[in-house]
């Protein structure tokens, strides 16, 4: 995939920005409290598809929600288009106009006892639209693929397919005409042929409405296919960040490294790691990955010098703004590698979805 010629470029004032973001939840039965995300920095800037990627339960969701104004953060904050978001109702509602949640359909986005006309004008209602209700309707579906728009009004979702079912769902965030889109797993129950599509429809979005666009995602064949740049999400941090391209073809982070060599696509041996599934209760010490991490587990980090750092030494939350960088001792010592710099340690082949 070669970049959208509407890709913005580093630099750019962003769209919307987390810093310093905490979310911290109460502990279950009096237990350590759950740092579901824990010291992230990202900015979205116009126009530009980010992927977040990372296994269950490692904080994307929560931290898609932060950004949405849905969670509000225990420490450090959300601005966008350089203001800080006020959680106080009024401005929450008209922030939630500009930015979209779309989720998928399964999960029960869709009420099966609205037709597609009402699901998509159920937006439009809440937030009083003064103009042409029907016009606005056709307009959104029609966005989204599904033509001629006026076919669709009456239809229940249980008569619609999969992907019309996806695309009614991004009709009824497109309604309200967002600036940007955050997706959580928007294609994660369609099947293969159809989650294509519904891809292909939100690189369309981004080039002709210029919309800029958070996917969540567990799947980075995905996140190859439509992002600009991709986050890679480690226990409530991002551990990993740059241009799909560069941390996808050359990941310097051992949990990228092995997140790729999974997948059905890549070469060699797949990296499976062992320890703990990560619990934010109870965030190790250290590099947060050291007891699952295969470079440090084959001494290679030792012979680099840096296991004692793995083990004892806390890493610095990675910047948002969009620059190559990794949360890593041993990747940071490599020669040459550091933050910043372009590397290209430990090449893989690139996956693709399809
Ligand atoms: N409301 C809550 N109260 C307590 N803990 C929570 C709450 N919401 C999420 N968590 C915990 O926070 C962590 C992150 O959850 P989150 O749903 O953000 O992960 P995720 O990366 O979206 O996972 P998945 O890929 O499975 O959707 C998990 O350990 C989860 O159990
Ligand atoms: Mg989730």
């Amino acid at each position: 995939m070669t970049l959208s010629p509407t890709a913005p470029q580093v630099g750019t004032a962003p769209l919307l920005s987390a810093e310093g973001l905490h979310v911290t939840f109460p502990g279950r039965h009096g237990g350590p409290p759950a740092r579901a995300v824990d010291g992230v920095d990202l900015d979205i800037r116009p126009g530009e598809i980010v992927a977040l990627v990372g296994e269950s339960g490692c904080g994307k969701t929560t931290l898609a929600r932060s950004l949405l104004g849905l969670v509000e953060p225990t420490a450090g904050r959300v601005t966008f288009d350089g203001r800080p978001l006020d959680y106080s109702g009024r401005s929450l509602k008209a922030y939630r106009k500009r930015v979209q949640l779309v989720l998928q359909d399964p999960s029960g986005s869709l009420n099966p006892r609205h037709t597609v006309y009402d699901a998509v004008a159920e937006g439009l209602r809440i937030h009083g639209f003064a103009g042409d209700e029907r016009t606005a309707v056709a307009e959104a579906l029609s966005r989204a693929g599904l033509r001629p728009p006026e076919r669709f009004f009456l239809r229940y979702p249980h008569e619609l397919s999969g992907g019309q079912r996806q695309r009614v769902v991004i009709a009824g965030a497109l309604v309200l005409e967002p600036e940007l889109l955050v997706a959580d797993e928007p294609v994660a129950s369609l099947d293969a042929s159809v989650r294509g599509e519904i891809l292909a429809l939100l690189l369309r979005l981004r080039t002709e409405l210029g919309l800029s666009a958070l996917v969540v995602t567990h799947d980075l064949g995905l996140a190859w296919n439509i992002a600009d740049r991709v986050a890679v999400m480690y226990l409530g941090r991002i551990v990993e960040t740059g241009a799909v391209e560069e941390v996808l073809t050359a990941p310097r982070h051992p949990y990228t490294q092995a997140l790729l060599s999974v997948l059905p696509e890549a070469p060699g041996a797949p990296v499976i790691l062992t320890g703990e599934p990560p619990d934010p209760s109870r965030v190790p010490s250290g590099c947060r990955f050291h007891a699952r991490c295969q470079v440090l587990a084959s001494a290679e980090a030792e012979r680099a010098g840096v296991a004692d750092a793995c083990r004892n030494r806390d890493l610095e939350v990675l910047s948002g703004d969009g620059q190559s960088q990794v949360a890593c001792h041993w990747a940071m010592s490599l020669k040459g590698a550091g933050n910043g710099a372009t590397s290209h340690h430990a090449p893989a082949d690139a996956p693709r979805a399809d």
